[in-house]
Protein backbone atom coordinates (compact mmCIF):
# COMPACT_ATOMS: atom_id res chain seq x y z
CA UNK A 1 0.00 0.00 0.00
CA UNK A 2 1.35 3.53 -0.75
CA UNK A 3 -0.21 6.15 1.14
CA UNK A 4 0.10 9.76 0.43
CA UNK A 5 -1.47 13.30 1.39
CA UNK A 6 -2.30 14.11 -1.93
CA UNK A 7 -2.89 11.07 -4.86
CA UNK A 8 -3.29 12.70 -8.16
CA UNK A 9 -4.79 11.01 -11.44
CA UNK A 10 -3.33 11.85 -14.04
CA UNK A 11 -0.15 14.09 -16.01
CA UNK A 12 -1.99 16.47 -18.21
CA UNK A 13 -1.83 19.86 -17.56
CA UNK A 14 -4.58 19.73 -15.10
CA UNK A 15 -2.66 17.42 -12.40
CA UNK A 16 0.40 18.48 -13.00
CA UNK A 17 0.15 22.21 -12.59
CA UNK A 18 -2.05 21.19 -9.47
CA UNK A 19 0.75 18.65 -7.77
CA UNK A 20 3.59 21.46 -8.39
CA UNK A 21 1.63 24.14 -6.34
CA UNK A 22 0.24 21.96 -3.54
CA UNK A 23 4.24 20.62 -2.92
CA UNK A 24 5.24 24.27 -2.99
CA UNK A 25 3.01 25.00 -0.19
CA UNK A 26 3.26 21.67 1.95
CA UNK A 27 7.12 20.53 1.33
CA UNK A 28 7.17 18.22 4.47
CA UNK A 29 3.53 16.20 2.85
CA UNK A 30 3.68 13.63 -0.06
CA UNK A 31 2.46 14.38 -3.14
CA UNK A 32 1.82 11.47 -5.77
CA UNK A 33 0.79 11.38 -9.35
CA UNK A 34 -0.25 8.13 -11.01
CA UNK A 35 -0.66 8.25 -14.77
CA UNK A 36 -1.55 5.41 -17.00
CA UNK A 37 0.73 5.78 -20.10
CA UNK A 38 4.06 7.22 -20.33
CA UNK A 39 4.04 10.47 -17.87
CA UNK A 40 3.49 13.63 -20.92
CA UNK A 41 0.94 11.38 -22.67
CA UNK A 42 -2.07 13.22 -22.52
CA UNK A 43 -4.25 15.71 -24.66
CA UNK A 44 -2.28 18.29 -23.35
CA UNK A 45 0.38 17.40 -24.95
CA UNK A 46 -1.17 17.60 -28.59
CA UNK A 47 -2.82 20.94 -28.43
CA UNK A 48 -2.45 23.08 -31.00
CA UNK A 49 -4.15 26.42 -31.31
CA UNK A 50 -3.26 27.92 -27.90
CA UNK A 51 -4.72 29.76 -24.43
CA UNK A 52 -7.57 32.06 -24.65
CA UNK A 53 -6.36 35.10 -22.58
CA UNK A 54 -7.30 38.41 -22.47
CA UNK A 55 -3.35 39.88 -22.97
CA UNK A 56 -4.21 43.30 -25.23
CA UNK A 57 -6.69 45.45 -23.35
CA UNK A 58 -6.78 48.41 -26.21
CA UNK A 59 -8.48 46.44 -28.80
CA UNK A 60 -9.93 43.32 -25.95
CA UNK A 61 -11.49 43.21 -22.84
CA UNK A 62 -12.65 40.53 -20.48
CA UNK A 63 -16.30 41.49 -20.85
CA UNK A 64 -15.36 40.42 -25.21
CA UNK A 65 -14.40 37.21 -24.04
CA UNK A 66 -16.89 37.15 -21.24
CA UNK A 67 -19.89 37.33 -24.41
CA UNK A 68 -17.89 34.97 -26.87
CA UNK A 69 -17.88 32.22 -24.04
CA UNK A 70 -21.51 32.78 -23.60
CA UNK A 71 -22.94 33.00 -26.97
CA UNK A 72 -20.55 29.90 -27.83
CA UNK A 73 -22.31 28.17 -24.86
CA UNK A 74 -25.85 28.68 -25.99
CA UNK A 75 -27.77 29.84 -22.95
CA UNK A 76 -26.22 27.24 -20.66
CA UNK A 77 -22.66 28.52 -19.18
CA UNK A 78 -22.79 29.36 -15.42
CA UNK A 79 -22.00 33.30 -15.17
CA UNK A 80 -20.01 33.20 -12.20
CA UNK A 81 -17.73 30.89 -13.38
CA UNK A 82 -17.31 32.07 -16.93
CA UNK A 83 -16.38 35.60 -15.49
CA UNK A 84 -14.27 33.56 -13.10
CA UNK A 85 -12.33 31.80 -15.68
CA UNK A 86 -11.61 34.73 -18.11
CA UNK A 87 -10.65 37.36 -15.55
CA UNK A 88 -8.00 35.06 -14.08
CA UNK A 89 -5.92 33.93 -17.48
CA UNK A 90 -3.20 36.64 -17.22
CA UNK A 91 -2.05 35.41 -14.00
CA UNK A 92 -2.42 31.42 -15.07
CA UNK A 93 -0.40 32.95 -18.11
CA UNK A 94 2.30 34.72 -15.98
CA UNK A 95 2.70 31.78 -13.80
CA UNK A 96 3.26 29.61 -16.84
CA UNK A 97 5.72 31.53 -18.02
CA UNK A 98 7.65 31.83 -15.13
CA UNK A 99 8.26 27.77 -14.97
CA UNK A 100 9.62 28.39 -17.96
CA UNK A 101 6.59 28.17 -20.94
CA UNK A 102 7.66 30.20 -24.35
CA UNK A 103 4.88 31.60 -26.25
CA UNK A 104 5.13 33.49 -29.47
CA UNK A 105 5.63 37.26 -29.63
CA UNK A 106 5.15 39.85 -32.26
CA UNK A 107 8.22 41.97 -33.44
CA UNK A 108 6.98 44.73 -31.15
CA UNK A 109 7.28 42.10 -28.42
CA UNK A 110 3.71 41.75 -28.20
CA UNK A 111 2.09 38.34 -28.15
CA UNK A 112 1.00 37.08 -31.30
CA UNK A 113 -2.00 36.50 -30.99
CA UNK A 114 -4.24 33.77 -32.74
CA UNK A 115 -7.65 33.70 -33.86
CA UNK A 116 -10.31 31.17 -33.41
CA UNK A 117 -13.75 30.41 -34.23
CA UNK A 118 -16.50 32.05 -32.22
CA UNK A 119 -14.44 34.74 -31.21
CA UNK A 120 -14.17 38.63 -31.77
CA UNK A 121 -10.60 39.25 -31.19
CA UNK A 122 -7.33 37.91 -31.70
CA UNK A 123 -6.47 36.65 -28.14
CA UNK A 124 -5.30 33.40 -28.13
CA UNK A 125 -1.65 32.98 -26.47
CA UNK A 126 0.19 29.95 -28.52
CA UNK A 127 3.11 28.64 -29.27
CA UNK A 128 3.79 27.64 -32.90
CA UNK A 129 1.07 25.13 -33.19
CA UNK A 130 2.44 22.95 -30.06
CA UNK A 131 1.12 25.04 -27.60
CA UNK A 132 0.46 21.81 -25.49
CA UNK A 133 4.06 20.17 -26.15
CA UNK A 134 5.70 23.48 -24.76
CA UNK A 135 3.53 23.37 -21.58
CA UNK A 136 3.49 20.25 -21.06
CA UNK A 137 7.06 20.12 -20.95
CA UNK A 138 7.80 22.91 -18.87
CA UNK A 139 5.63 22.02 -16.24
CA UNK A 140 6.79 18.32 -16.38
CA UNK A 141 10.53 20.32 -15.39
CA UNK A 142 8.65 21.91 -12.61
CA UNK A 143 7.55 18.47 -11.39
CA UNK A 144 10.59 17.06 -11.24
CA UNK A 145 12.35 19.47 -9.79
CA UNK A 146 10.02 18.73 -6.49
CA UNK A 147 11.69 16.27 -3.85
CA UNK A 148 8.22 15.78 -2.54
CA UNK A 149 6.30 14.45 -5.82
CA UNK A 150 6.65 10.73 -6.77
CA UNK A 151 5.18 10.06 -10.10
CA UNK A 152 4.21 7.01 -11.23
CA UNK A 153 3.76 6.47 -14.73
CA UNK A 154 1.97 3.17 -16.34
CA UNK A 155 -0.09 2.95 -13.19
CA UNK A 156 -3.75 2.95 -13.84
CA UNK A 157 -6.31 3.83 -11.61
CA UNK A 158 -9.42 1.50 -11.78
CA UNK A 159 -11.53 2.37 -8.84
CA UNK A 160 -11.73 5.24 -6.28
CA UNK A 161 -12.29 3.52 -2.93
CA UNK A 162 -14.81 5.51 -0.58
CA UNK A 163 -16.21 5.10 2.63
CA UNK A 164 -19.21 6.67 3.50
CA UNK A 165 -19.34 9.17 0.29
CA UNK A 166 -15.88 10.28 1.30
CA UNK A 167 -12.91 9.21 -0.97
CA UNK A 168 -9.85 7.68 0.84
CA UNK A 169 -7.56 6.57 -2.03
CA UNK A 170 -7.68 4.73 -5.20
CA UNK A 171 -6.40 1.30 -6.24
CA UNK A 172 -4.64 1.01 -9.78
CA UNK A 173 -3.05 -1.27 -11.57
CA UNK A 174 0.67 -1.48 -12.17
CA UNK A 175 0.97 -1.76 -15.75
CA UNK A 176 4.32 -3.24 -15.71
CA UNK A 177 4.62 -5.37 -13.32
CA UNK A 178 0.57 -6.70 -13.38
CA UNK A 179 0.07 -6.17 -9.72
CA UNK A 180 -2.81 -4.08 -7.95
CA UNK A 181 -1.64 -1.28 -5.51
CA UNK A 182 -3.41 0.08 -3.09
CA UNK A 183 -3.34 4.49 -2.80
CA UNK A 184 -4.04 5.80 0.78
CA UNK A 185 -4.79 9.25 0.28
CA UNK A 186 -6.15 12.28 2.11
CA UNK A 187 -7.39 14.23 -1.12
CA UNK A 188 -8.10 12.58 -4.26
CA UNK A 189 -7.51 14.59 -7.48
CA UNK A 190 -8.68 12.93 -10.88
CA UNK A 191 -7.61 14.86 -13.62
CA UNK A 192 -8.00 11.85 -16.48
CA UNK A 193 -8.48 13.92 -19.44
CA UNK A 194 -11.12 13.64 -21.89
CA UNK A 195 -13.13 10.22 -23.85
CA UNK A 196 -12.15 10.44 -27.66
CA UNK A 197 -11.86 6.66 -27.84
CA UNK A 198 -15.44 5.96 -27.27
CA UNK A 199 -15.94 7.70 -30.79
CA UNK A 200 -12.85 5.89 -32.50
CA UNK A 201 -12.20 8.83 -35.16
CA UNK A 202 -11.05 11.43 -32.51
CA UNK A 203 -8.18 14.18 -32.11
CA UNK A 204 -7.78 12.90 -28.47
CA UNK A 205 -4.62 10.16 -28.39
CA UNK A 206 -5.47 6.56 -27.34
CA UNK A 207 -5.01 7.49 -23.55
CA UNK A 208 -8.59 9.25 -23.68
CA UNK A 209 -11.11 6.40 -22.79
CA UNK A 210 -13.44 8.41 -20.31
CA UNK A 211 -11.68 5.99 -16.81
CA UNK A 212 -12.30 9.06 -14.45
CA UNK A 213 -15.17 10.01 -15.23
CA UNK A 214 -16.73 6.30 -14.47
CA UNK A 215 -14.87 5.94 -11.57
CA UNK A 216 -16.13 8.96 -10.65
CA UNK A 217 -19.79 7.98 -11.39
CA UNK A 218 -19.28 4.35 -9.94
CA UNK A 219 -18.15 6.30 -6.74
CA UNK A 220 -21.86 8.59 -7.04
CA UNK A 221 -20.26 11.33 -7.66
CA UNK A 222 -22.74 13.65 -9.82
CA UNK A 223 -22.02 13.86 -13.50
CA UNK A 224 -23.90 15.91 -16.41
CA UNK A 225 -23.93 17.69 -19.39
CA UNK A 226 -22.46 14.23 -21.34
CA UNK A 227 -24.75 14.84 -24.66
CA UNK A 228 -22.27 18.10 -25.32
CA UNK A 229 -20.15 16.38 -27.53
CA UNK A 230 -17.57 18.84 -29.37
CA UNK A 231 -16.80 17.68 -32.49
CA UNK A 232 -13.96 19.48 -34.46
CA UNK A 233 -14.43 20.74 -37.88
CA UNK A 234 -11.31 19.87 -39.54
CA UNK A 235 -9.37 16.75 -38.38
CA UNK A 236 -6.91 15.42 -41.37
CA UNK A 237 -8.99 13.51 -43.38
CA UNK A 238 -6.77 9.82 -43.91
CA UNK A 239 -9.22 6.88 -44.59
CA UNK A 240 -8.60 5.25 -41.11
CA UNK A 241 -9.83 4.45 -37.59
CA UNK A 242 -8.26 5.96 -34.75
CA UNK A 243 -6.71 8.89 -33.22
CA UNK A 244 -7.02 11.61 -36.17
CA UNK A 245 -4.30 14.45 -36.45
CA UNK A 246 -5.85 17.85 -36.08
CA UNK A 247 -5.74 21.01 -38.46
CA UNK A 248 -5.88 23.32 -35.74
CA UNK A 249 -9.10 26.20 -36.15
CA UNK A 250 -6.05 28.90 -35.93
CA UNK A 251 -5.49 27.80 -39.61
CA UNK A 252 -8.85 29.26 -40.28
CA UNK A 253 -8.08 32.21 -38.00
CA UNK A 254 -5.01 32.99 -40.39
CA UNK A 255 -7.35 32.74 -43.69
CA UNK A 256 -7.93 29.34 -44.31
CA UNK A 257 -11.42 28.92 -46.88
CA UNK A 258 -12.97 25.31 -45.92
CA UNK A 259 -14.47 24.15 -49.72
CA UNK A 260 -16.88 21.42 -50.86
CA UNK A 261 -14.95 19.11 -53.78
CA UNK A 262 -16.41 21.08 -56.23
CA UNK A 263 -15.03 24.56 -55.05
CA UNK A 264 -17.70 26.00 -52.99
CA UNK A 265 -17.18 27.73 -49.92
CA UNK A 266 -20.18 26.72 -48.15
CA UNK A 267 -19.71 28.16 -44.05
CA UNK A 268 -21.05 31.70 -45.79
CA UNK A 269 -24.41 29.87 -46.64
CA UNK A 270 -24.75 28.88 -43.09
CA UNK A 271 -23.12 31.74 -40.76
CA UNK A 272 -22.32 35.78 -41.40
CA UNK A 273 -19.01 34.57 -39.37
CA UNK A 274 -17.89 32.30 -42.25
CA UNK A 275 -15.04 29.63 -41.20
CA UNK A 276 -14.91 31.47 -37.97
CA UNK A 277 -18.66 30.64 -36.57
CA UNK A 278 -18.46 28.84 -33.54
CA UNK A 279 -17.72 24.20 -33.65
CA UNK A 280 -20.62 23.66 -33.14
CA UNK A 281 -22.06 25.57 -36.41
CA UNK A 282 -19.02 24.91 -38.21
CA UNK A 283 -18.96 20.91 -37.82
CA UNK A 284 -22.90 20.88 -38.39
CA UNK A 285 -22.44 22.44 -41.50
CA UNK A 286 -19.95 20.31 -42.87
CA UNK A 287 -21.83 17.14 -41.92
CA UNK A 288 -25.01 18.82 -43.67
CA UNK A 289 -22.51 18.96 -46.87
CA UNK A 290 -20.92 15.99 -46.69
CA UNK A 291 -24.40 14.20 -46.45
CA UNK A 292 -26.02 16.76 -49.64
CA UNK A 293 -23.15 15.42 -51.75
CA UNK A 294 -22.57 11.91 -50.61
CA UNK A 295 -18.46 12.91 -50.04
CA UNK A 296 -16.17 11.26 -48.14
CA UNK A 297 -14.84 14.76 -46.74
CA UNK A 298 -14.88 18.62 -47.56
CA UNK A 299 -11.43 20.99 -47.94
CA UNK A 300 -9.39 23.67 -46.29
CA UNK A 301 -7.73 25.68 -48.86
CA UNK A 302 -4.70 27.25 -47.90
CA UNK A 303 -3.80 28.44 -51.32
CA UNK A 304 -3.91 32.03 -51.22
CA UNK A 305 -2.14 32.21 -48.13
CA UNK A 306 1.21 33.74 -47.48
CA UNK A 307 3.25 30.36 -47.33
CA UNK A 308 6.30 31.38 -45.43
CA UNK A 309 4.30 33.01 -42.73
CA UNK A 310 2.36 29.99 -42.37
CA UNK A 311 5.08 27.42 -42.75
CA UNK A 312 6.43 29.93 -39.03
CA UNK A 313 3.00 29.69 -37.59
CA UNK A 314 1.97 26.18 -38.29
CA UNK A 315 5.32 23.81 -38.69
CA UNK A 316 3.98 20.93 -37.74
CA UNK A 317 0.86 21.25 -39.81
CA UNK A 318 2.73 22.15 -42.79
CA UNK A 319 4.85 18.76 -42.18
CA UNK A 320 2.51 17.07 -41.61
CA UNK A 321 0.52 17.30 -44.36
CA UNK A 322 4.10 17.37 -46.39
CA UNK A 323 4.36 13.49 -45.40
CA UNK A 324 0.99 12.73 -46.66
CA UNK A 325 1.81 14.38 -49.98
CA UNK A 326 -0.03 17.69 -49.62
CA UNK A 327 1.39 20.68 -50.81
CA UNK A 328 -0.69 23.62 -48.83
CA UNK A 329 0.39 25.83 -52.00
CA UNK A 330 -1.21 23.88 -54.45
CA UNK A 331 -3.30 21.54 -53.17
CA UNK A 332 -6.31 22.04 -50.33
CA UNK A 333 -5.68 19.80 -47.28
CA UNK A 334 -8.76 17.37 -47.05
CA UNK A 335 -10.42 17.36 -43.72
CA UNK A 336 -13.84 16.16 -41.98
CA UNK A 337 -15.20 16.59 -38.28
CA UNK A 338 -13.72 14.09 -35.37
CA UNK A 339 -14.74 13.60 -31.97
CA UNK A 340 -12.51 16.01 -29.77
CA UNK A 341 -13.57 17.59 -26.62
CA UNK A 342 -16.48 16.71 -23.53
CA UNK A 343 -18.11 19.43 -22.50
CA UNK A 344 -19.48 18.25 -19.83
CA UNK A 345 -18.41 15.71 -16.69
CA UNK A 346 -17.77 15.34 -13.52
CA UNK A 347 -19.35 18.21 -11.39
CA UNK A 348 -17.66 20.11 -9.70
CA UNK A 349 -17.69 23.59 -7.52
CA UNK A 350 -15.82 27.13 -8.23
CA UNK A 351 -13.36 25.15 -5.50
CA UNK A 352 -12.95 22.14 -8.00
CA UNK A 353 -14.74 19.46 -5.22
CA UNK A 354 -17.28 16.98 -6.31
CA UNK A 355 -19.95 16.22 -3.75
CA UNK A 356 -17.54 12.87 -2.80
CA UNK A 357 -16.25 14.36 0.59
CA UNK A 358 -12.36 14.47 -0.30
CA UNK A 359 -12.42 14.58 -3.89
CA UNK A 360 -11.80 16.88 -6.99
CA UNK A 361 -11.64 17.15 -10.07
CA UNK A 362 -10.05 19.03 -12.82
CA UNK A 363 -9.60 19.82 -16.40
CA UNK A 364 -11.83 18.00 -19.28
CA UNK A 365 -13.03 15.28 -17.14
CA UNK A 366 -14.89 17.76 -14.85
CA UNK A 367 -17.68 19.96 -15.61
CA UNK A 368 -17.04 23.42 -13.92
CA UNK A 369 -20.62 25.49 -16.13
CA UNK A 370 -17.50 27.15 -17.73
CA UNK A 371 -18.82 25.52 -21.62
CA UNK A 372 -22.19 25.64 -21.13
CA UNK A 373 -23.33 23.59 -24.59
CA UNK A 374 -20.53 24.07 -26.49
CA UNK A 375 -16.82 24.99 -25.44
CA UNK A 376 -15.26 28.54 -26.93
CA UNK A 377 -11.81 27.22 -28.75
CA UNK A 378 -8.76 27.22 -26.84
CA UNK A 379 -11.02 27.97 -23.19
CA UNK A 380 -9.80 24.32 -22.05
CA UNK A 381 -6.04 25.00 -21.15
CA UNK A 382 -7.24 28.11 -19.91
CA UNK A 383 -10.04 26.44 -17.45
CA UNK A 384 -7.47 23.71 -16.28
CA UNK A 385 -5.28 26.31 -14.77
CA UNK A 386 -7.65 28.29 -13.54
CA UNK A 387 -9.53 25.07 -11.62
CA UNK A 388 -5.75 23.64 -10.93
CA UNK A 389 -5.34 27.06 -8.48
CA UNK A 390 -8.67 27.15 -7.40
CA UNK A 391 -8.37 23.75 -6.09
CA UNK A 392 -4.70 24.52 -4.97
CA UNK A 393 -6.13 27.49 -2.87
CA UNK A 394 -8.72 25.06 -1.24
CA UNK A 395 -6.47 23.24 0.11
CA UNK A 396 -4.12 25.07 0.81
CA UNK A 397 -7.01 26.62 3.68
CA UNK A 398 -8.28 23.37 4.20
CA UNK A 399 -5.53 20.40 4.09
CA UNK A 400 -5.96 18.60 7.69
CA UNK A 401 -2.59 17.96 9.51
CA UNK A 402 -1.35 14.44 9.84
CA UNK A 403 -5.05 12.67 8.59
CA UNK A 404 -3.82 10.02 6.85
CA UNK A 405 -1.08 8.93 9.75
CA UNK A 406 -3.79 8.73 12.26
CA UNK A 407 -6.29 6.13 9.80
CA UNK A 408 -4.13 3.42 7.82
CA UNK A 409 -6.57 1.03 6.17
CA UNK A 410 -5.84 -2.27 5.10
CA UNK A 411 -4.61 -2.84 1.94
CA UNK A 412 -7.00 -4.42 -1.22
CA UNK A 413 -5.39 -8.03 -2.10
CA UNK A 414 -7.00 -9.15 -4.70
CA UNK A 415 -6.25 -12.18 -6.94
CA UNK A 416 -5.98 -11.67 -10.85
CA UNK A 417 -7.47 -14.19 -12.48
CA UNK A 418 -6.14 -15.04 -16.25
CA UNK A 419 -7.21 -11.55 -18.83
CA UNK A 420 -9.94 -11.94 -20.98
CA UNK A 421 -9.52 -13.45 -24.75
CA UNK A 422 -8.19 -9.70 -25.92
CA UNK A 423 -9.75 -10.78 -29.48
CA UNK A 424 -13.17 -9.91 -27.72
CA UNK A 425 -11.90 -6.67 -26.25
CA UNK A 426 -10.62 -5.60 -29.82
CA UNK A 427 -14.06 -6.51 -31.33
CA UNK A 428 -16.17 -5.26 -28.53
CA UNK A 429 -14.32 -1.93 -28.78
CA UNK A 430 -14.81 -1.39 -33.08
CA UNK A 431 -18.50 -2.06 -32.27
CA UNK A 432 -18.59 0.45 -29.38
CA UNK A 433 -17.34 3.12 -31.63
CA UNK A 434 -19.35 2.12 -34.14
CA UNK A 435 -22.53 2.39 -32.38
CA UNK A 436 -21.27 6.09 -30.63
CA UNK A 437 -20.33 7.32 -34.05
CA UNK A 438 -23.97 6.77 -35.63
CA UNK A 439 -26.23 7.00 -32.87
CA UNK A 440 -24.61 9.84 -30.58
CA UNK A 441 -22.45 12.05 -33.10
CA UNK A 442 -23.29 15.36 -35.01
CA UNK A 443 -26.71 14.77 -34.81
CA UNK A 444 -28.59 11.97 -33.28
CA UNK A 445 -32.32 10.51 -33.10
CA UNK A 446 -34.30 9.30 -30.32
CA UNK A 447 -34.85 6.10 -32.14
CA UNK A 448 -31.56 5.44 -32.77
CA UNK A 449 -30.26 6.27 -29.03
CA UNK A 450 -32.81 3.96 -27.29
CA UNK A 451 -31.61 1.12 -29.92
CA UNK A 452 -28.04 2.39 -28.50
CA UNK A 453 -28.65 2.32 -24.84
CA UNK A 454 -30.17 -0.90 -25.08
CA UNK A 455 -27.08 -2.49 -26.19
CA UNK A 456 -24.72 -0.76 -24.21
CA UNK A 457 -26.71 -1.57 -20.83
CA UNK A 458 -26.00 -5.48 -22.28
CA UNK A 459 -22.29 -4.90 -22.93
CA UNK A 460 -21.87 -2.97 -19.89
CA UNK A 461 -23.75 -6.01 -17.85
CA UNK A 462 -21.20 -8.71 -19.73
CA UNK A 463 -17.90 -6.65 -19.11
CA UNK A 464 -19.10 -5.78 -15.46
CA UNK A 465 -19.21 -9.72 -14.89
CA UNK A 466 -15.55 -10.00 -16.00
CA UNK A 467 -14.23 -7.33 -13.73
CA UNK A 468 -15.97 -8.67 -10.63
CA UNK A 469 -14.40 -11.97 -11.98
CA UNK A 470 -11.09 -9.94 -11.26
CA UNK A 471 -9.76 -11.02 -15.15
CA UNK A 472 -8.50 -7.44 -15.03
CA UNK A 473 -6.17 -5.81 -17.78
CA UNK A 474 -5.90 -2.15 -18.96
CA UNK A 475 -7.76 -3.23 -22.21
CA UNK A 476 -11.17 -4.56 -20.14
CA UNK A 477 -11.25 -1.63 -17.91
CA UNK A 478 -10.79 0.87 -20.28
CA UNK A 479 -13.44 -1.14 -22.24
CA UNK A 480 -15.58 -0.75 -19.19
CA UNK A 481 -15.17 2.60 -18.67
CA UNK A 482 -15.77 3.12 -22.20
CA UNK A 483 -19.39 1.41 -22.01
CA UNK A 484 -20.31 3.09 -18.70
CA UNK A 485 -19.63 6.51 -20.18
CA UNK A 486 -20.76 5.70 -23.50
CA UNK A 487 -24.31 5.11 -21.60
CA UNK A 488 -23.82 8.37 -19.86
CA UNK A 489 -23.73 10.32 -22.79
CA UNK A 490 -26.89 8.23 -24.22
CA UNK A 491 -28.97 8.27 -21.78
CA UNK A 492 -28.18 12.44 -21.12
CA UNK A 493 -29.00 12.74 -25.07
CA UNK A 494 -31.93 11.38 -24.41
CA UNK A 495 -33.05 13.34 -21.65
CA UNK A 496 -32.05 16.45 -23.35
CA UNK A 497 -35.60 17.58 -25.41
CA UNK A 498 -34.34 20.56 -27.33
CA UNK A 499 -31.34 21.45 -29.59
CA UNK A 500 -28.50 23.61 -27.81
CA UNK A 501 -25.05 24.48 -28.90
CA UNK A 502 -23.22 21.42 -30.13
CA UNK A 503 -26.32 19.02 -28.97
CA UNK A 504 -28.71 18.66 -32.14
CA UNK A 505 -31.24 15.82 -32.66
CA UNK A 506 -33.59 15.84 -35.54
CA UNK A 507 -36.22 14.67 -33.38
CA UNK A 508 -36.33 18.52 -32.61
CA UNK A 509 -36.66 21.79 -35.09
CA UNK A 510 -33.30 22.03 -36.85
CA UNK A 511 -33.51 25.09 -38.81
CA UNK A 512 -30.30 24.75 -40.79
P1 LIG B 1 -5.13 15.33 -20.27
O1 LIG B 1 -4.13 16.30 -20.74
O2 LIG B 1 -5.80 14.50 -21.29
O3 LIG B 1 -4.44 14.38 -19.20
C1 LIG B 1 -5.13 13.27 -18.69
C2 LIG B 1 -4.13 12.38 -18.00
O4 LIG B 1 -4.82 11.36 -17.27
C3 LIG B 1 -3.19 11.65 -18.93
O5 LIG B 1 -1.92 11.70 -18.38
C4 LIG B 1 -3.73 10.22 -18.93
O6 LIG B 1 -2.79 9.24 -19.24
C5 LIG B 1 -4.19 10.12 -17.49
N1 LIG B 1 -5.19 9.07 -17.24
C6 LIG B 1 -6.39 8.89 -17.85
N2 LIG B 1 -7.02 7.81 -17.32
C7 LIG B 1 -6.21 7.32 -16.35
C8 LIG B 1 -6.28 6.21 -15.46
N3 LIG B 1 -7.32 5.36 -15.45
N4 LIG B 1 -5.25 6.00 -14.60
C9 LIG B 1 -4.16 6.81 -14.60
N5 LIG B 1 -4.03 7.86 -15.43
C10 LIG B 1 -5.04 8.11 -16.29
N6 LIG B 1 -7.53 23.09 -25.67
C11 LIG B 1 -7.22 24.41 -25.67
O7 LIG B 1 -7.60 25.13 -24.75
N7 LIG B 1 -6.44 24.91 -26.66
C12 LIG B 1 -5.98 24.17 -27.71
O8 LIG B 1 -5.27 24.66 -28.58
C13 LIG B 1 -6.33 22.80 -27.74
N8 LIG B 1 -5.93 22.00 -28.77
C14 LIG B 1 -6.20 20.67 -28.72
C15 LIG B 1 -5.71 19.85 -29.72
C16 LIG B 1 -5.89 18.48 -29.66
C17 LIG B 1 -5.36 17.59 -30.74
C18 LIG B 1 -6.60 17.92 -28.56
C19 LIG B 1 -6.80 16.45 -28.46
C20 LIG B 1 -7.11 18.74 -27.57
C21 LIG B 1 -6.92 20.11 -27.64
N9 LIG B 1 -7.41 20.96 -26.65
C22 LIG B 1 -7.11 22.29 -26.67
C23 LIG B 1 -8.10 20.41 -25.47
C24 LIG B 1 -7.10 20.34 -24.32
O9 LIG B 1 -5.84 19.95 -24.81
C25 LIG B 1 -7.52 19.34 -23.27
O10 LIG B 1 -8.87 19.51 -22.94
C26 LIG B 1 -6.69 19.53 -22.00
O11 LIG B 1 -5.33 19.47 -22.32
C27 LIG B 1 -7.05 18.46 -20.99
O12 LIG B 1 -6.12 18.49 -19.95
P2 LIG B 1 -6.31 17.49 -18.73
O13 LIG B 1 -5.14 17.69 -17.85
O14 LIG B 1 -7.67 17.62 -18.20
O15 LIG B 1 -6.27 16.04 -19.42
C1 LIG C 1 -7.36 23.88 -32.29
O1 LIG C 1 -6.19 24.24 -32.32
O2 LIG C 1 -8.12 23.96 -33.25
C2 LIG C 1 -7.89 23.31 -31.02
C3 LIG C 1 -8.26 24.38 -30.10
C4 LIG C 1 -9.14 23.88 -28.99
O3 LIG C 1 -9.57 22.74 -28.99
O4 LIG C 1 -9.43 24.68 -28.10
Amino acid sequence: MIVTNYLIIGSGVAGLTFAIKIADRFPDKKVTIITKSTVDESNTKYAQGGIAIVTDEVQDSYQKHIDDTLICGDGLCDVDVVEMVVTEGPKRLKELMDWGAKFDKNSKGNFDLGKEGGHSENRVVHHKDQTGYEIERAILEQVYQKENITVLDHHFALDLITENKCCIGAVALNQKTNQIITFQSDYTLLATGGIGHLYGHTTNPIIATADGIAMAYRANAAIKDMEFIQFHPTALYENTIGSKFLISEAVRGFGAYLRTKNGNRFMLDYDARGELASRDIVSQSIDLELKKSAEECVYLDCTHLDLQAFIKHFPMIYERCKNNGIDIAKDWIPVIPAQHYLCGGIVVNKNGKTDVENLFACGECSRTGLHGANRLASNSLLEALVYSDKIYHYLAQNSSENKIANNVKSEFKIELKPSVNSEYLTNLKSELQLLMRQSAGIVRFDADLFKAQEKLIKWQEELKIKVENNQISTELFELYNMTTVANLIVQQSIERKENRGGFVKYDYSYNN
